[in-house]
Order: structure tokens, then C-alpha cells, then sequence
């Protein structure tokens, strides 16, 4: 049984999603924005070099400090080359929005992951909106926008709570004549919101029940400023899990964002048994962040409700770890979603804990999990790193080693997590194949 235990005081790398934005937004932007904190994954490196490859001046420095020169709204130039967002869906789908109100054609797409992913959700309402967007068979990368197309606002209703495809409505609505409203069936993150505020764009926000709405008049202009980006919550997912299965004396994680809109896997862990606390709660920028405390608990299985879907989107795969090591079963449903991320993490999930010996019952739109008993073996993460970290944690509780194929992508999001892994006392040994 366990030989690993967790503890001490961690950090995690930059928030991914508010890290997107400040490069996007920060380019557009009239004037200089300095971004403290950037994640400097592949993910967001794929976005800087996109826009980088539209003239924008982008300084990293080692320290971690990233200086964008903005070029204001009408600044950007046409691309040298076809953008490669690599494995990233939030850099491909925002960027979507940014380019369909410019002068100039651009093409994008890529990697295998992510010429597999839905384009359509977010070139359906760009069109609506005057963008002219092709996109290929099945409605995939690459997608093919044609410049000079002049937008105008839209009142345009989410058929899902979706931050990317909300986010690219409101970048192409900077560049559009008029209104754009977007109504969501339930919240979904809302950094961009809180960015464009902060550089100085007026929103409408409404919430009613579970359905939200945001409105931007455009034409707009974003004033360039600091980003003070918190550590990544779902990147601190992996050690709130791994400290609830094996840190006796507490796991401190510090500076974590726990944006309302980002943090639905602590009240699903909370009704599980978990005993986590927010310490030194306070705002960092535009984003409030808090040190978490978690310590080991016995954690019970639970029905997910549907409606916290939305706000644990990413951290589904860890939490199928922590209902695999629960006491009971857990069922989650209404998360359908989850088959269109970097994989179909419903069923690359259902096949990996079965290969640790987990019985799950793989749904359409979620699992029931058996909990109680994780045995070793081999599983392949199939490219998707939150998976691979996901089993990494898992590894804490297995009765026998668990060897996971493919984990390279964990690059995308969290480059030093090996690292961090073992600030915390996880043991991990990696091998290199072909
Ligand atoms: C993200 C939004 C979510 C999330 C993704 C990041 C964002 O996707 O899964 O990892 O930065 O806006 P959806 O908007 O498709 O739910």
C-alpha cells in the first residue's frame, strides 16, 4: 500500500486560460502590457508565436516577466505563415474571434488532437456576426478566415456553457458595429470578461438563475496594462487531489486563482469528505487567488450535480481519481462535454482505470465509478495531459506501480509538474521511447 506521502508548501505555474488572454488581449491593445506570472507552456507559447507571426512584439524574460507591445486594434499585420495552435483549443478557438473582424485572410489549425475538435460552435455565430469562415470536413481545423468582412453585433444564445466560445464572440465584438450580447444556460470562467474590464472596456453583466449574459458595444479600444496572473487552479487540481489521498500533515499550495467560475471541484471534493481551506484569501489584479490547505481524508462517493459541470470542466479527469478512492460509488452526468476535449475523456478515462483494475460503467454524458481499491498496471493517456497527471496522482493509492504511455502533452499545460511532483513527494521515474 501507499509508500508515498504528500506535503509542504507548493506552487503551481500561471494560470493557462488568463495567460491566453493577456497575449491576445495585451496585442491588441493600445499601449504596453506587462504580464507578471505568464505560463509559459506550449499552449500559450503556440499563441504567442501566432501572434508574433502577425508583428506583435513579445519580450519573455527569464524571470517570467512577458512584455507585449501593443499594436491597437488595427495593428495587426498579415500572418507570415499559417498559425499552428498546436494541441490548444482556447488559443484556435479566441483567435478565431480576434481575426474574423481584420482586413486580412488567415488560416489555422493543428495538431492531431486538435484538427479533431469542433470549429463550428464558434464559426456558426462569427458568421452570424458578418465573419466569413470555412472550416473542414466535419466542421474541424484548419479553418480558413477571409479579411475585410465587416461585423456587426449579434444577440446570440450559448447552446452550452462555454468560456471559449463566449470569449471569442466578445474578442470579434471589439471589432464589430453595434451590440453583441451572449447568453450562457449557466456560468461559465470569466477571465476574459474581467480582463477587457480591466483594460478598460465596458461590459453589461447579468446573471438570472442559472443563465448568465454579457454585452460589449463595439468598436472598442483596450488600454495595455499589468497582468498579474494567480497560479493555475487546475494545475493545483492534481496536488488537492493527491493531498486529500496522502498528505497526513496537510499540502500547501500558494497563490491559487479560486475565481468562483473555476472552482466547482472543491465543492464536489467538500461533499466527498475533503477538508480543504482557503487561507489568505485576496486579489490578485482582477482575479482573486487564496493559499489552499488540504489534508488527507477518507473521501465518500457522491452523485455530481449536473450543474457544477461547468465549473470543474478540466478537472474531471482527477476527479474520476478521487472517486476511484473513495468509499462507495460516484456517478457523474450532464457532462457530455467532456468527449470533445484534447480527448474523449469519458471513455480514454473509463478504459484507464479499468486497466488499474477501477469497475466503471462508462455514459453517454458521464460514469458511475466503484470506489475503494486502485491496483497497478499500464494506461495510456492517449496525448492528454491532464490525464497523465491525473494517473500520476492516482499512483498514491494504487496497490502496484502505474506506468502511463504518452504523457509528453503534459507539456502543453504544465511544463515543471515532474518537478513540482516531487517538491511535494510524489515519486514519479520517467523513461523516453519512440
Ligand atoms: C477554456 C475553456 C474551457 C476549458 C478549456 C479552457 C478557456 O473550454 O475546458 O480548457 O480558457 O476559455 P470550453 O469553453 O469549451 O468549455
Amino acid at each position: 500500500m501507499p509508500t508515498n506521502r504528500v506535503g509542504g508548501r507548493i506552487t503551481v505555474p500561471g494560470d493557462k486560460s488568463i495567460s491566453h488572454r493577456a497575449l491576445m488581449l495585451g496585442a491588441i491593445a493600445e499601449g504596453t502590457t506587462v504580464v507578471r506570472g505568464f505560463l509559459a507552456s506550449e499552449d500559450c507559447l503556440a499563441t504567442q508565436a501566432a501572434l508574433e507571426a502577425m508583428g506583435v512584439a513579445i519580450e519573455r524574460r527569464p524571470d517570467g516577466l512577458v512584455r507585449i507591445e501593443g499594436v491597437g486594434p488595427h495593428g495587426l499585420q498579415v500572418p507570415s505563415k499559417i498559425l499552428d495552435l498546436g494541441n490548444s483549443g482556447t488559443g484556435i478557438r479566441l483567435l478565431l474571434g480576434l481575426l474574423a473582424g481584420q482586413r486580412f485572410d488567415s488560416k489555422l489549425t493543428g495538431d492531431a488532437s486538435l484538427q479533431k475538435r469542433p470549429m463550428e460552435r464558434v464559426a456558426a455565430p462569427l458568421r452570424k456576426m458578418g465573419a466569413r469562415i470555412a472550416t473542414a470536413e466535419g466542421g474541424r481545423p484548419p479553418v480558413v478566415i477571409s479579411g475585410g468582412a465587416r461585423l456587426h453585433g449579434i444577440d446570440y444564445q450559448l447552446p452550452m456553457a462555454s468560456a471559449q466560445v463566449k470569449s471569442a464572440l466578445l474578442l470579434a465584438a471589439l471589432f464589430a458595429d453595434g451590440a453583441t450580447t451572449v447568453h450562457s444556460p449557466g456560468p461559465s470562467r470569466d477571465h476574459t470578461e474581467r480582463m477587457l474590464e480591466s483594460m478598460g472596456v465596458k461590459l453589461g453583466r447579468t446573471a438570472e438563475g442559472a443563465g448568465h449574459t454579457v454585452t460589449l458595444t463595439g468598436p472598442a479600444t483596450l488600454r495595455g496594462r499589468e497582468v498579474l496572473v494567480p497560479a493555475d487552479f487546475s494545475s493545483a487540481s492534481f496536488f488537492i487531489v493527491a493531498a486529500c489521498l496522502a498528505a497526513r500533515d496537510g499540502l500547501v499550495i500558494e497563490n491559487v486563482g479560486i475565481n468562483p467560475t473555476r472552482t466547482g471541484l472543491l465543492t464536489i471534493l467538500r461533499e466527498m469528505g475533503a477538508q480543504i481551506e482557503l487561507r489568505n484569501e485576496r486579489n490578485l489584479g482582477a482575479e482573486p487567488v487564496a493559499d489552499l490547505w488540504v489534508v488527507q481524508s477518507e473521501l465518500r462517493g457522491i452523485v455530481v450535480d449536473p450543474e457544477l459541470v461547468p465549473l470543474a470542466i478540466d478537472e474531471f479527469p482527477i476527479l474520476f481519481i478521487a472517486a476511484a478512492a473513495a468509499k462507495g460509488e460516484t456517478i457523474v452526468s450532464g457532462a457530455e462535454e467532456l468527449r470533445k476535449k484534447e480527448t474523449d475523456r469519458i471513455a480514454v478515462m473509463a478504459r484507464a482505470l479499468e486497466a488499474v483494475g477501477v469497475a466503471v460503467e462508462e455514459r453517454p454524458d458521464g460514469a458511475r465509478i466503484v470506489g475503494g481499491r486502485i491496483g497497478g498496471g499500464t494506461i495510456d493517456s492517449r496525448g492528454d495531459h491532464r490525464i497523465a497527471m491525473s494517473f500520476a496522482v492516482a499512483s498514491l493509492r494504487a496497490a502496484g506501480p502505474i506506468e502511463i504511455l504518452n504523457t509528453a502533452e503534459v507539456a502543453t499545460s504544465f511544463p515543471t509538474f515532474l518537478d513540482v511532483a516531487e517538491a511535494a513527494g510524489l515519486k514519479i521515474g520517467t523513461e523516453e521511447r519512440a
